[in-house]
């Protein structure tokens, strides 16, 4: 199977903060799920770099705009670098490919009619170098309570509205492209009123950094326009052969995940321009929600304190950090920061759970064995466990299948809670002397699970779940298919001690 999974290209106006390492995550766990699954993954995430707001960045910087990208989306890099980010291709919108083939894709719009030009009408505020509509003034004024004028300017558009039906028709024969479900019945409800052509052009006398129209330079592609197109541009369409293939193997495959402020774009922009191009439709367009701050704001560089991803390694550590971002929030909603939401996460799961757990085993282990005990395997709460780890296994992939990471996360720590209950059941520690041979069978089933848990796992923690492989006597790869057996771990192994995996947490009280 091929998996494609897309972030959203972030603006270089900005930092990096904890909403833009969030998508970023979860793609790279899937990524790193669906390479566990032994698929063939492509994974991309870039930046967004035309375009007013980037002007702007730049003009207040006393920097051109491409000096200013060229500066700012190291910070991208440097920040994925930092958490291990997987990618498999960085796209920024200022390569020439990609410039070339959004002309490419204009000018074949143009000759078959789908792009025309037009008079615009709108209101234009000096002060803030954008353009209103009727409906974004309040009082007569820009948003900004900027003085507005009223101007009529020669325009491009893209007929959207032709492809209204053919939309609505789509996305009601398939319920899964615009997920989750209470997202797609947002589009369908905003699909019910009639659907505006797109304007896909600025003059160059307001703004000149954009990709120029190959039909007309007098103008530049209004940037989502522009910026969307990266789905397709950065895996290879209309460029050379070889990339044109990749791009024909993973296309149908595709996965954009994006934030729910940018759902129209995707869900209406997008696709009436991939049909009016002949490009068949992505396979999934997931919404996810806001972190948002403890006060409810959704955190953004306006809305006052931004959690940066440093912050919260320096708390947790950067695994500690993915586990968070992937378990807190349920798929879709909105989840809320705070550095105490942090703490108790990460420590009720890792430290007390998974952490306690491991260290116990290999404790006693370490104790009363040398190394991964020889086992019978026969008591009936040990076949059941057994079979609810492979279970366990079997559900992860069909949860990962459906997106729903935070359910994989917690379907691991229930099989953790059932082996815990396993356990204080069998006492290993009480048996030890007189019975071995009944605590060695608890202690080997418990190694087993972790070595379950440390594949189920990895994707969110590569570096923790090797380790605690190493621990626990596994010296192979840690992969999916081994799961498809109990058993595997092999008597005489040797375990390792070792520091705590997950320390608890221990923070002050904020006076
Ligand atoms: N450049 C456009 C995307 C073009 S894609 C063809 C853009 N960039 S952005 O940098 O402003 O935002 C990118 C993503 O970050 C969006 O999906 C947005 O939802 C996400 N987040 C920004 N702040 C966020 C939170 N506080 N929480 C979660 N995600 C948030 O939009």
């Amino acid at each position: 199977m091929n998996f494609y999974v897309t972030t959203p290209i972030y603006y270089v106006n900005d930092r990096p903060h904890i909403g833009h390492a969030y998508t970023t995550t979860i793609a790279d766990v899937l990524a790193r799920y669906h390479r566990l699954f032994g698929d063939r993954v492509f994974f991309l995430t870039g930046t967004d770099e035309h375009g007013q707001k980037v002007k702007k960045a730049a003009e207040t910087r006393g920097v051109t705009p491409q000096e200013h990208v060229d500066e700012y989306v190291k910070r991208f890099e440097q920040a994925w670098k930092e958490m291990g980010i997987s990618y498999d291709y960085f796209i920024r919108t200022t390569f020439e490919f990609h410039k070339k083939v959004v002309q490419d894709s204009l000018a074949k719009l143009y000759e078959q009619g789908e792009i025309y030009s037009d008079d615009y009408e709108g209101w234009y505020s000096v002060g803030d170098e954008m353009f209103f509509t009727g409906k974004d003034l309040v009082d007569g004024k820009a948003p900004t309570g900027r003085e507005v004028v009223k101007i009529v300017e020669k325009n491009y558009f893209f007929r959207m509205s032709k492809y209204q039906q053919q939309l609505i028709d789509y996305i009601q024969d398939n319920p899964k492209f615009i997920q989750p479900e209470g997202k797609r019945s947002e589009i369908l409800g905003f699909l019910k009123q009639p659907l505006q052509d797109l304007c896909i052009s600025r003059p160059k006398s307001r703004l000149d950094w954009g990709v120029e129209l190959p039909f007309d330079r007098q103008y530049v592609t209004y940037v989502w326009f522009d910026a969307l197109l990266n789905y397709v541009t950065g895996i290879g369409y209309g460029q050379e052969d070889k990339d044109q293939k990749q791009f024909e193997a993973f296309w149908a495959e595709a996965v954009h995940l994006l934030g729910k402020d940018i759902l129209t774009t995707h869900a209406v922009y997008w696709p009436t321009m991939l049909m009016a191009l002949n490009i068949p439709l992505p396979k999934t367009i997931f919404a996810h929600g806001w972190w948002l701050n403890d006060d409810d704001g959704k955190m953004s560089k306006s809305s006052g304190p931004i959690v940066s991803h440093e912050h919260v390694i320096d708390l947790v550590g950067l695994e500690g950090l993915r586990y968070f971002l992937c378990r807190e929030v349920r798929f879709g909603n909105d989840a809320r920061y705070s550095d105490d939401i942090l703490v108790s996460r990460i420590n009720s799961e890792l430290a007390n759970n998974l952490g306690n757990l491991a260290s116990r085993t290999i404790g006693l282990v370490a104790k009363y064995f040398k190394g991964v005990p020889e086992s019978r395997q026969q008591l009936d709460e040990t076949k059941e466990l057994g079979k609810i780890a492979m279970a366990t296994a079997l559900a992860v992939r069909e949860q990962i299948d459906r997106l729903v990471l935070d359910e994989a996360i917690g379907s691991v720590i229930q099989l953790l809670d059932r082996t815990n209950q396993y356990l204080d059941k069998l006492e290993p520690w009480r048996t030890a002397k007189e019975s071995p041979e009944d605590a060695a069978e608890a202690l080997y089933t418990s190694l087993e699970v972790l070595r379950f848990v440390a594949v189920l796992l990895s994707p969110v923690m590569p570096e923790k779940m090797a380790e605690l492989a190493k621990r626990i006597g596994w010296s192979g790869e840690l992969k999916y298919e081994d799961l498809s057996s109990w058993g595997l771990l092999k008597a005489g192994a040797e375990v390792i001690k070792g520091q705590p995996l997950f320390p608890r947490i221990e923070r002050q009280a904020v006076p």
